[in-house]
Protein backbone atom coordinates (compact mmCIF):
# COMPACT_ATOMS: atom_id res chain seq x y z
CA UNK A 1 0.00 0.00 0.00
CA UNK A 2 1.39 3.55 -0.93
CA UNK A 3 0.28 6.83 -1.21
CA UNK A 4 0.73 8.66 -4.36
CA UNK A 5 0.21 11.88 -6.19
CA UNK A 6 -2.13 10.44 -8.58
CA UNK A 7 -5.17 11.48 -8.89
CA UNK A 8 -8.11 8.85 -8.40
CA UNK A 9 -10.14 8.18 -11.89
CA UNK A 10 -12.87 10.32 -10.72
CA UNK A 11 -10.73 13.36 -10.25
CA UNK A 12 -10.34 12.72 -6.23
CA UNK A 13 -7.33 13.11 -4.28
CA UNK A 14 -6.52 8.91 -3.90
CA UNK A 15 -5.88 7.45 -0.59
CA UNK A 16 -4.70 3.84 -2.01
CA UNK A 17 -2.24 3.01 -4.74
CA UNK A 18 -2.94 -0.78 -6.41
CA UNK A 19 0.57 -1.29 -7.71
CA UNK A 20 -0.76 -4.01 -9.98
CA UNK A 21 -3.49 -2.23 -11.50
CA UNK A 22 -1.50 0.98 -12.32
CA UNK A 23 -4.66 2.56 -10.48
CA UNK A 24 -5.16 4.69 -7.70
CA UNK A 25 -8.27 5.45 -5.56
CA UNK A 26 -10.06 7.90 -3.57
CA UNK A 27 -12.15 6.74 -0.53
CA UNK A 28 -15.19 6.64 -2.20
CA UNK A 29 -13.77 4.50 -5.05
CA UNK A 30 -11.98 1.81 -3.35
CA UNK A 31 -14.89 1.52 -1.32
CA UNK A 32 -17.03 0.79 -4.06
CA UNK A 33 -14.50 -1.47 -5.62
CA UNK A 34 -14.38 -3.17 -2.26
CA UNK A 35 -17.81 -4.17 -2.40
CA UNK A 36 -17.95 -5.31 -5.95
CA UNK A 37 -15.42 -7.08 -5.20
CA UNK A 38 -17.08 -8.98 -2.78
CA UNK A 39 -20.94 -9.04 -4.65
CA UNK A 40 -18.50 -10.99 -7.77
CA UNK A 41 -17.06 -13.09 -5.38
CA UNK A 42 -20.81 -14.07 -4.03
CA UNK A 43 -22.07 -14.23 -7.53
CA UNK A 44 -19.24 -16.21 -9.53
CA UNK A 45 -19.26 -18.75 -6.82
CA UNK A 46 -23.20 -19.11 -5.87
CA UNK A 47 -22.22 -18.49 -2.68
CA UNK A 48 -25.38 -17.21 -1.07
CA UNK A 49 -28.99 -17.98 -2.83
CA UNK A 50 -32.45 -17.04 -1.59
CA UNK A 51 -33.52 -19.80 1.55
CA UNK A 52 -30.05 -18.91 3.07
CA UNK A 53 -29.73 -18.39 6.28
CA UNK A 54 -25.99 -17.30 6.91
CA UNK A 55 -24.15 -17.38 10.54
CA UNK A 56 -21.27 -15.71 10.15
CA UNK A 57 -18.34 -15.81 12.41
CA UNK A 58 -16.98 -12.70 13.91
CA UNK A 59 -14.46 -12.45 16.31
CA UNK A 60 -14.52 -9.26 16.99
CA UNK A 61 -11.23 -8.67 14.88
CA UNK A 62 -10.54 -6.16 11.37
CA UNK A 63 -11.90 -9.08 9.18
CA UNK A 64 -14.90 -10.86 10.88
CA UNK A 65 -16.37 -7.16 11.14
CA UNK A 66 -15.32 -6.46 7.80
CA UNK A 67 -17.45 -9.65 6.27
CA UNK A 68 -20.49 -8.82 8.73
CA UNK A 69 -20.71 -5.29 7.93
CA UNK A 70 -20.59 -6.08 4.38
CA UNK A 71 -22.58 -8.76 4.44
CA UNK A 72 -25.76 -6.33 6.03
CA UNK A 73 -24.76 -3.96 3.82
CA UNK A 74 -25.27 -6.70 0.98
CA UNK A 75 -28.22 -8.54 1.86
CA UNK A 76 -30.23 -6.52 5.01
CA UNK A 77 -32.91 -5.36 2.34
CA UNK A 78 -32.76 -8.62 0.61
CA UNK A 79 -35.84 -10.79 1.25
CA UNK A 80 -35.44 -14.62 1.63
CA UNK A 81 -31.79 -14.46 2.93
CA UNK A 82 -31.45 -14.07 6.60
CA UNK A 83 -28.12 -13.84 8.71
CA UNK A 84 -26.85 -13.76 12.38
CA UNK A 85 -23.55 -13.34 13.89
CA UNK A 86 -21.97 -15.88 16.16
CA UNK A 87 -18.95 -15.46 18.68
CA UNK A 88 -17.02 -17.97 20.15
CA UNK A 89 -15.28 -16.85 23.34
CA UNK A 90 -12.49 -19.51 23.80
CA UNK A 91 -11.09 -18.09 27.67
CA UNK A 92 -8.53 -16.14 26.72
CA UNK A 93 -8.47 -13.34 29.62
CA UNK A 94 -7.47 -9.75 28.85
CA UNK A 95 -7.73 -10.61 25.21
CA UNK A 96 -11.24 -12.36 24.12
CA UNK A 97 -13.31 -9.83 26.08
CA UNK A 98 -11.90 -6.87 24.30
CA UNK A 99 -12.76 -8.29 21.22
CA UNK A 100 -16.11 -9.83 21.84
CA UNK A 101 -16.85 -6.50 22.71
CA UNK A 102 -15.70 -4.92 19.14
CA UNK A 103 -18.08 -7.90 18.19
CA UNK A 104 -21.09 -7.09 20.06
CA UNK A 105 -20.59 -3.04 19.24
CA UNK A 106 -20.46 -3.54 16.10
CA UNK A 107 -23.84 -5.98 15.85
CA UNK A 108 -25.72 -3.94 17.79
CA UNK A 109 -24.54 -0.43 15.63
CA UNK A 110 -25.99 -2.71 12.76
CA UNK A 111 -29.07 -4.28 14.41
CA UNK A 112 -27.85 -7.88 13.94
CA UNK A 113 -28.46 -10.71 16.05
CA UNK A 114 -25.41 -12.13 17.70
CA UNK A 115 -24.78 -15.13 19.82
CA UNK A 116 -21.75 -16.30 22.13
CA UNK A 117 -20.84 -19.16 22.77
CA UNK A 118 -18.22 -20.40 25.29
CA UNK A 119 -15.41 -23.20 24.65
CA UNK A 120 -16.32 -23.60 29.18
CA UNK A 121 -19.47 -24.53 28.54
CA UNK A 122 -18.91 -26.45 25.31
CA UNK A 123 -15.62 -28.48 27.00
CA UNK A 124 -15.32 -27.62 30.20
CA UNK A 125 -11.99 -25.87 29.01
CA UNK A 126 -10.86 -22.71 28.14
CA UNK A 127 -7.41 -22.10 26.27
CA UNK A 128 -6.26 -20.29 29.12
CA UNK A 129 -6.80 -23.70 31.27
CA UNK A 130 -6.01 -25.73 28.48
CA UNK A 131 -2.11 -23.67 28.87
CA UNK A 132 -2.07 -24.47 32.42
CA UNK A 133 -3.07 -27.89 31.53
CA UNK A 134 -0.74 -28.52 28.77
CA UNK A 135 3.19 -28.72 30.33
CA UNK A 136 5.92 -28.99 28.11
CA UNK A 137 6.53 -26.47 25.47
CA UNK A 138 6.14 -27.77 21.98
CA UNK A 139 2.77 -28.80 22.76
CA UNK A 140 2.09 -25.53 23.82
CA UNK A 141 3.07 -23.97 20.82
CA UNK A 142 0.42 -26.48 19.34
CA UNK A 143 -2.37 -24.12 21.48
CA UNK A 144 -3.94 -22.79 17.58
CA UNK A 145 -5.03 -26.33 17.02
CA UNK A 146 -6.91 -26.99 20.71
CA UNK A 147 -8.25 -23.62 19.48
CA UNK A 148 -8.72 -24.14 15.61
CA UNK A 149 -10.15 -27.41 15.90
CA UNK A 150 -12.46 -26.76 18.97
CA UNK A 151 -13.48 -23.34 17.53
CA UNK A 152 -14.50 -25.38 14.00
CA UNK A 153 -16.30 -27.75 16.14
CA UNK A 154 -18.39 -25.30 18.11
CA UNK A 155 -19.51 -22.80 14.68
CA UNK A 156 -20.30 -25.88 12.95
CA UNK A 157 -22.53 -27.32 15.90
CA UNK A 158 -23.80 -24.44 16.76
CA UNK A 159 -24.56 -22.97 13.49
CA UNK A 160 -26.75 -26.16 12.76
CA UNK A 161 -28.83 -25.42 15.99
CA UNK A 162 -29.77 -22.07 14.84
CA UNK A 163 -30.51 -23.81 11.76
CA UNK A 164 -28.31 -22.13 9.46
CA UNK A 165 -27.27 -23.39 5.70
CA UNK A 166 -24.35 -22.14 5.44
CA UNK A 167 -21.33 -20.62 7.83
CA UNK A 168 -19.09 -16.99 6.50
CA UNK A 169 -15.93 -16.96 7.27
CA UNK A 170 -13.11 -13.70 7.20
CA UNK A 171 -10.95 -15.57 5.58
CA UNK A 172 -9.16 -12.99 3.33
CA UNK A 173 -6.87 -12.42 0.21
CA UNK A 174 -3.78 -12.63 2.46
CA UNK A 175 -4.95 -16.07 4.34
CA UNK A 176 -6.30 -18.04 1.33
CA UNK A 177 -2.55 -17.35 -0.54
CA UNK A 178 -1.06 -18.42 2.62
CA UNK A 179 -3.14 -21.60 3.05
CA UNK A 180 -2.20 -22.40 -0.70
CA UNK A 181 1.25 -22.20 0.11
CA UNK A 182 0.80 -23.66 3.14
CA UNK A 183 -0.74 -27.20 1.81
CA UNK A 184 2.28 -27.24 -0.65
CA UNK A 185 4.79 -26.84 1.90
CA UNK A 186 3.22 -29.41 4.10
CA UNK A 187 2.52 -31.76 0.81
CA UNK A 188 -0.90 -32.40 2.52
CA UNK A 189 -3.12 -31.99 -0.74
CA UNK A 190 -6.61 -33.25 0.60
CA UNK A 191 -6.42 -29.88 2.09
CA UNK A 192 -4.95 -28.37 -0.73
CA UNK A 193 -7.93 -29.84 -2.77
CA UNK A 194 -10.34 -28.13 0.19
CA UNK A 195 -9.45 -24.44 -0.22
CA UNK A 196 -11.71 -21.77 -2.48
CA UNK A 197 -14.38 -19.88 -1.74
CA UNK A 198 -16.81 -22.75 -0.70
CA UNK A 199 -14.75 -25.33 0.11
CA UNK A 200 -15.54 -29.37 -0.96
CA UNK A 201 -17.70 -30.91 1.69
CA UNK A 202 -18.91 -34.65 1.63
CA UNK A 203 -22.34 -33.48 1.90
CA UNK A 204 -23.86 -34.46 5.22
CA UNK A 205 -26.56 -33.19 6.69
CA UNK A 206 -24.86 -32.35 10.27
CA UNK A 207 -22.51 -30.50 8.35
CA UNK A 208 -22.98 -26.48 7.19
CA UNK A 209 -21.26 -25.22 4.30
CA UNK A 210 -18.50 -22.73 5.34
CA UNK A 211 -18.02 -20.12 2.79
CA UNK A 212 -15.51 -17.26 2.21
CA UNK A 213 -17.21 -14.27 0.57
CA UNK A 214 -14.10 -11.92 1.24
CA UNK A 215 -11.43 -14.24 0.10
CA UNK A 216 -10.42 -11.85 -2.98
CA UNK A 217 -10.03 -8.73 -0.63
CA UNK A 218 -6.55 -7.90 0.88
CA UNK A 219 -5.94 -7.44 4.23
CA UNK A 220 -4.64 -3.78 3.36
CA UNK A 221 -8.09 -2.84 1.40
CA UNK A 222 -9.72 -4.53 4.43
CA UNK A 223 -8.04 -1.79 7.09
CA UNK A 224 -9.10 1.25 4.69
CA UNK A 225 -12.46 -0.01 4.31
CA UNK A 226 -12.85 0.02 8.06
CA UNK A 227 -11.37 2.86 8.39
CA UNK A 228 -13.89 4.61 5.69
CA UNK A 229 -16.61 3.40 6.99
CA UNK A 230 -15.65 3.51 10.85
CA UNK A 231 -16.15 -0.38 11.39
CA UNK A 232 -15.41 -0.98 15.15
CA UNK A 233 -12.82 -3.62 15.32
CA UNK A 234 -10.10 -5.06 18.09
CA UNK A 235 -6.90 -4.52 16.74
CA UNK A 236 -4.70 -6.98 19.20
CA UNK A 237 -3.18 -10.17 18.63
CA UNK A 238 -4.07 -13.31 20.40
CA UNK A 239 -1.44 -13.61 22.91
CA UNK A 240 -0.79 -16.69 22.51
CA UNK A 241 0.13 -16.44 18.77
CA UNK A 242 3.42 -18.31 18.42
CA UNK A 243 5.76 -18.39 15.21
CA UNK A 244 4.48 -20.78 13.35
CA UNK A 245 4.31 -21.88 9.41
CA UNK A 246 1.64 -19.51 8.92
CA UNK A 247 3.54 -17.02 10.46
CA UNK A 248 6.63 -17.43 8.14
CA UNK A 249 4.62 -18.09 4.98
CA UNK A 250 3.16 -14.77 5.63
CA UNK A 251 6.22 -13.45 5.99
CA UNK A 252 7.82 -14.51 3.08
CA UNK A 253 4.61 -13.82 0.77
CA UNK A 254 4.22 -9.99 2.41
CA UNK A 255 8.07 -9.70 0.84
CA UNK A 256 7.30 -11.41 -2.67
CA UNK A 257 4.24 -8.80 -2.35
CA UNK A 258 6.60 -5.96 -1.58
CA UNK A 259 9.11 -6.54 -4.41
CA UNK A 260 6.22 -7.94 -6.80
CA UNK A 261 2.86 -6.87 -6.62
CA UNK A 262 0.22 -8.77 -7.22
CA UNK A 263 1.72 -11.71 -6.16
CA UNK A 264 -1.21 -12.89 -3.30
CA UNK A 265 -3.14 -12.15 -6.02
CA UNK A 266 -1.89 -14.75 -8.87
CA UNK A 267 -1.02 -17.05 -6.37
CA UNK A 268 -5.21 -17.47 -5.60
CA UNK A 269 -6.02 -16.91 -9.20
CA UNK A 270 -3.69 -19.67 -10.18
CA UNK A 271 -4.96 -21.83 -7.41
CA UNK A 272 -8.46 -21.31 -8.73
CA UNK A 273 -7.47 -22.21 -12.35
CA UNK A 274 -5.85 -25.32 -10.88
CA UNK A 275 -8.53 -26.57 -8.92
CA UNK A 276 -11.35 -27.57 -11.24
CA UNK A 277 -8.62 -29.39 -13.75
CA UNK A 278 -7.64 -31.19 -10.21
CA UNK A 279 -11.30 -32.38 -9.20
CA UNK A 280 -11.62 -33.75 -13.06
CA UNK A 281 -9.25 -36.27 -11.62
CA UNK A 282 -9.19 -36.95 -8.15
CA UNK A 283 -11.23 -37.65 -5.80
CA UNK A 284 -11.34 -36.20 -2.42
CA UNK A 285 -10.40 -38.44 0.16
CA UNK A 286 -12.63 -39.45 3.03
CA UNK A 287 -15.94 -40.82 3.77
CA UNK A 288 -18.25 -38.90 6.24
CA UNK A 289 -18.51 -40.68 9.53
CA UNK A 290 -19.96 -40.15 12.99
CA UNK A 291 -17.51 -39.79 15.79
CA UNK A 292 -17.95 -42.49 18.16
CA UNK A 293 -18.08 -40.46 21.29
CA UNK A 294 -19.80 -37.09 20.04
CA UNK A 295 -21.78 -38.18 17.30
CA UNK A 296 -20.77 -35.13 14.98
CA UNK A 297 -19.40 -35.58 11.88
CA UNK A 298 -15.95 -36.67 11.38
CA UNK A 299 -13.96 -38.41 8.04
CA UNK A 300 -12.68 -40.38 11.17
CA UNK A 301 -13.84 -42.98 14.21
CA UNK A 302 -13.26 -40.15 16.68
CA UNK A 303 -13.49 -36.71 15.64
CA UNK A 304 -10.19 -34.57 16.39
CA UNK A 305 -12.19 -32.22 19.20
CA UNK A 306 -13.00 -35.76 20.76
CA UNK A 307 -9.19 -36.96 20.13
CA UNK A 308 -7.71 -33.55 21.66
CA UNK A 309 -10.26 -33.84 24.59
CA UNK A 310 -9.22 -37.01 25.17
CA UNK A 311 -5.69 -35.97 25.03
CA UNK A 312 -6.24 -33.48 27.65
CA UNK A 313 -7.52 -36.72 30.19
CA UNK A 314 -3.79 -38.28 30.21
FE1 LIG B 1 -7.11 -19.25 19.47
FE2 LIG B 1 -5.28 -17.48 19.85
S1 LIG B 1 -7.30 -17.17 19.11
S2 LIG B 1 -5.14 -19.56 20.29
ZN1 LIG C 1 -16.39 -36.26 18.69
Amino acid sequence: MSVINKKCECGKNSIYYKSYEGRAYCKRCLARQIEMNVKKTLRKDGLIKKGDKIAVAVSGGKDSCFLLYIINKIFRNVKGIDFFALCIDEGIKGYRKKSLDAAKKLCKMLDVKYYVVKFDDAFNYTIDKIMKRISDEKSRQKICTYCGVFKRYLINKEARKLNATKVAVGHNLDDEAESVLMNILRGDFNRFLRLGASPILIEDKKFVQRIKPIRNVSSDEIILYNKINKIPFYYQRCPYSYDNVRRDVKNIIDKLEKKYPGTKYQIVRFYDKLKPILLKRVKPNGKMKYCKICKEPTSRDICEACELLEKLKN
